[in-house]
């Protein structure tokens, strides 16, 4: 019988334990057994595992989060001694290979281990929906259906109140969300990282729509947005930490809109943060995930290892590894300029 491992890195979203359990079916199925690597590659490095069996994931299919829990840390960027620990860890379980679900610096990372000798297959996850290679990523439609509700939310109350709401999305590189939620959502105006974000052109926007009669307006911003002429993001970095954590582009923009011309309407700004990317998935990011886990397996027993399984033009395939690391995928520009025909409408 032969064994292969899965794990999860980078930042968690919803669908991930789908995924783990949709491997796991169909690895028993097809006579592998799996082991459940803990915190992505950091517990490859440290040799950290827990068997997984139909018994110990029947039942996680709708559960946030991740039974291996997620880490980002990647053995394979310049530490030799726990790049080589990684590598005995795979040799010592015996596995076929590692399955890999992660965002795409955890696909850069999955290609390294690729390269020493560790077969891989990969499964795009992100909330974001900005890996490479792949239409759809798990987590991103949860997150979508958060953020909409979000919006759905706070537009009664800034119609009550007659607001100018802020509304900060995530989506660390590009505007995913912001996009997808501010249609769905029936946003008056979306700022993405796509685009710098000209705040002489929103207030202007904003007081036209006051002057039309409208009582209120609706503006979701992604927490990677810049302004025009700028190169800042707006977030922390606490020491020792490798990258900004962020939040507060929402906040900038309120402050710069008041200091244009001080708006009849108060603005009121909510961060969304991670509440987009906790709890229960919803049913698409279940069938995705799971499907996902399913094909992951086949692709790494039939193997076709060095590939990341991924949805194109609504068909599950596989996507070169080489063709995924590296890179990012920004908002299509066709579904940009549908999102400027809504906000032009006001
Ligand atoms: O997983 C991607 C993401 O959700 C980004 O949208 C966001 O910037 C980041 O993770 C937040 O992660 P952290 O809590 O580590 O800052």
């Amino acid at each position: 019988m032969g064994s292969i491992g899965i794990m999860t890195c980078g930042g968690d979203c919803p669908g991930l334990n789908a995924a783990i359990r949709g491997a796991v079916f169909r690895a028993s199925e097809r006579g592998t057994s799996v082991v459940g690597i803990l915190d992505g590659f950091e517990g490859l490095a440290q040799d950290r595992t827990i068997e997984l069996t139909r018994g110990n994931t029947w039942d996680i299919l709708g559960r946030g989060g991740s039974i291996l829990g997620c880490s980002g840390e990647n053995p394979f960027r310049d530490d030799q001694a726990a790049a080589d620990a990684a590598v005995d860890t795979f040799k010592k379980h015996d596995l076929d290979g590692v399955i890999v679900v992660g965002g795409n610096s955890s696909m850069s990372t999955a290609l390294r281990a690729e390269e020493r000798g560790i077969p891989i297959v990969g499964v795009p996850k992100t909330i974001d929906n900005d890996v490479e290679g792949t239409d759809i990523t798990i987590g991103f439609d949860t997150a979508v259906q958060t953020a909409t509700e979000a919006i759905d939310r706070l537009r009664t109350t800034a119609e009550s109140h007659d607001r100018v709401m802020i509304i900060e999305t995530m989506g660390r590189d590009f505007g995913w969300i912001a996009v997808a939620a501010g249609i769905a959502g029936g946003a008056d105006f979306v700022l993405t990282p796509e685009e710098p974000v000209d705040v002489a052109d929103v207030a202007k926007s904003v007081k036209s729509r006051q002057e039309k009669g409208f009582e209120f307006a609706i503006i979701v911003i992604g927490e990677g947005a810049k302004f025009k002429g700028e190169d800042k993001q707006y977030g922390e970095r606490p020491p020792g930490d490798r990258y900004m954590h962020l939040s507060g582009v929402g906040k900038e923009l309120a402050d710069r809109l008041e200091q244009i011309e001080p708006l009849r309407w108060k603005l009121t700004v909510t961060v969304i943060g991670h509440l987009q990317r906790g709890g229960p998935p919803t049913s698409t990011d279940r069938i995705l995930a799971s499907r996902f886990g399913l094909r992951a397996v086949d692709a790494m027993l039939d193997g076709k290892h060095g590939n990341m399984v991924a949805v194109r033009g609504g068909r599950i395939t596989l996507t070169p590894l080489t063709e995924v690391a590296g890179k990012l995928k920004a908002v299509d520009k066709e579904l940009l300029d549908d999102v400027r025909t809504f906000a032009a409408t006001i």
